[in-house]
């Protein structure tokens, strides 16, 4: 009953609403907004494969018989300013559909010069971004992400002094990140993933208001810069970056951190181990060779999952891991540990710990009883490894190694 008088209601305003467009939209002649701002919007369509725009896709909706600021109904996704004083109104914000457009992004962009927001997500713009987009002062928010996009960033992104928001990600953009990009104070979020862009990252301290920097998939190369210190959200991931990870370990509010599938190397210090607010850290298929221990217990950290697989990690397993109070997921698989697994492991394994992959290591000996007689569910592998497992421990199926690695560090006692 309720039910239908809500749907009775709604199917009530829906009409009211058509109505009000039908009886609105023939009263709209004469032109309000700036002829420019007109011109540009008729030359973005026109740079739009008519084809793809479908029905009901906003670009469908804008008809230039009618004036864009004026005409409700008509030209959805753009906003425009109304100026209390007889000026004409201007384009403010442009937020397109994810329809599918094929199109370029031409010049002409560049003459609505009281843009704060263009974004036009999820489509297929390709070709370069215009360089006229460095007129464009009062941008806030750029988002160009998941296009076609090709060419380098436009070096004129650096005037562009108000941006918070810059998102590039997932399109095609090649050549070195702008240097200057630091000269960009008021950025929040930086997104230039998923792209081929190489060369260095510059240094990015000077940017002491972002909150999110996600520079992963691409070739960037060489060592990690300097990073402002308010960062929340790090990703570098998928890159070809070398050298030590030291510049991370200042990064006191990051709560996300992954460094994965990159060239770094040396040893993983406690700093970065004990972030306070990071709860999974990523650090796998990298050349890291040694993780310091951390001597003591650390109560207040949040790391919940530690990934640390497919790296060069040798000598004994890390028993100091213990100590990260939280810690419930570990992967330590695919390095080059030897010994046996610390009697310390089996106890954190009836307990917090409910994931912990250590395969094809070199570990030898026994399990510790709690591996054999575990009463808790727990995810865990130990195949590929020189140890002595009785033949029901499903986790350490997978063949020994052979024999000749194994040779030499067997453990004779039992
Ligand atoms: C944009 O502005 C330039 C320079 O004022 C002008 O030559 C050009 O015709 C404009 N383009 C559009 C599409 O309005
Ligand atoms: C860590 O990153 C790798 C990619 O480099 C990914 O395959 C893996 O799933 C990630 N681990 C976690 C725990 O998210
Ligand atoms: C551990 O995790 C819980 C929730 O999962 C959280 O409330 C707590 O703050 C975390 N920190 C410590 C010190 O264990
Ligand atoms: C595991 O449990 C079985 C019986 O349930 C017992 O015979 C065996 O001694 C236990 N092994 C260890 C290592 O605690």
């Amino acid at each position: 009953m309720a039910k239908q008088m809500r749907s009775l209601l709604s199917s009530c305003l829906l009409s009211v609403t058509v109505s009000i467009v039908l009886l609105h939209i023939p009263s709209r002649v004469h032109s309000v907004t700036l002829k420019s701002d007109v011109e540009a919007l008729q030359a973005l369509m026109q740079a739009v494969d008519p084809v793809s725009i479908v029905r009901y896709s906003y670009l469908h909706s804008w008809d230039f018989a009618f004036d864009p600021c004026e005409a409700a109904g008509l030209f959805q996704g753009i906003v425009c300013t109304f100026p209390t004083d007889n000026s004409a109104n201007r384009i403010m914000a442009i937020d397109l559909d994810p329809a599918g457009y094929d199109g370029f992004l031409t010049a002409s962009i560049g003459n609505l010069t009281e843009l704060t927001s263009l974004r036009i997500s999820k489509n297929n713009f390709r070709g370069p971004i215009p360089e006229t987009i460095a007129n464009l002062q009062k941008l806030t928010r750029l988002s160009l992400t998941q296009n076609l996009f090709t060419g380098r960033i436009p070096q004129g992104i650096i005037n562009l002094k108000h941006l918070q928001i810059l998102d590039l990600s997932q399109n095609h953009l090649s050549s070195k990140i702008p240097a200057d990009i630091t000269t960009l104070r008021s950025l929040v979020q930086l997104s230039l993933s998923n792209n081929a862009l190489s060369g260095r990252i510059p240094d990015l301290s000077a940017l002491w208001q972002l909150s999110t920097l996600d520079l992963s998939s691409n070739n960037l190369d060489g060592i990690v810069p300097n990073l402002p210190m308010n960062l929340r959200k790090l990703s570098l991931s998928h890159n070809v970056l070398s050298g030590h990870v030291s510049p991370v370990s200042v990064l006191q509010h990051l709560t996300v951190l992954d460094l994965s599938d990159n060239r770094f190397s040396g040893l993983i210090r406690q700093e970065i181990l004990t972030l306070p607010l990071v709860e999974r850290l990523n650090i796998s298929n990298n050349q890291f060779t040694e993780m310091e221990p951390l001597p003591y217990p650390r109560e207040g950290l949040q790391l919940r999952v530690l990934d640390a697989h497919a790296n060069r990690l040798h000598g004994h397993l890390p028993i100091s891991l213990v100590n990260i109070a939280n810690l419930s997921s570990i992967d330590l698989s695919h390095n080059h540990f030897s010994g046996r697994i610390p009697l310390e492991y089996g106890a954190k394994l009836g307990s917090s710990w409910k994931s912990l992959l250590l395969e094809d290591n070199f570990l030898i000996g026994n399990l510790p009883p709690q591996f054999i007689n575990g009463t808790v569910a727990v995810r865990a592998n130990l195949a590929h490894n020189c140890l002595r497992c009785p033949p029901n421990i499903r986790f350490c199926r997978g063949g020994q190694r052979a024999n000749s690695e194994c040779d030499g560090q067997q453990d004779h006692s039992t």
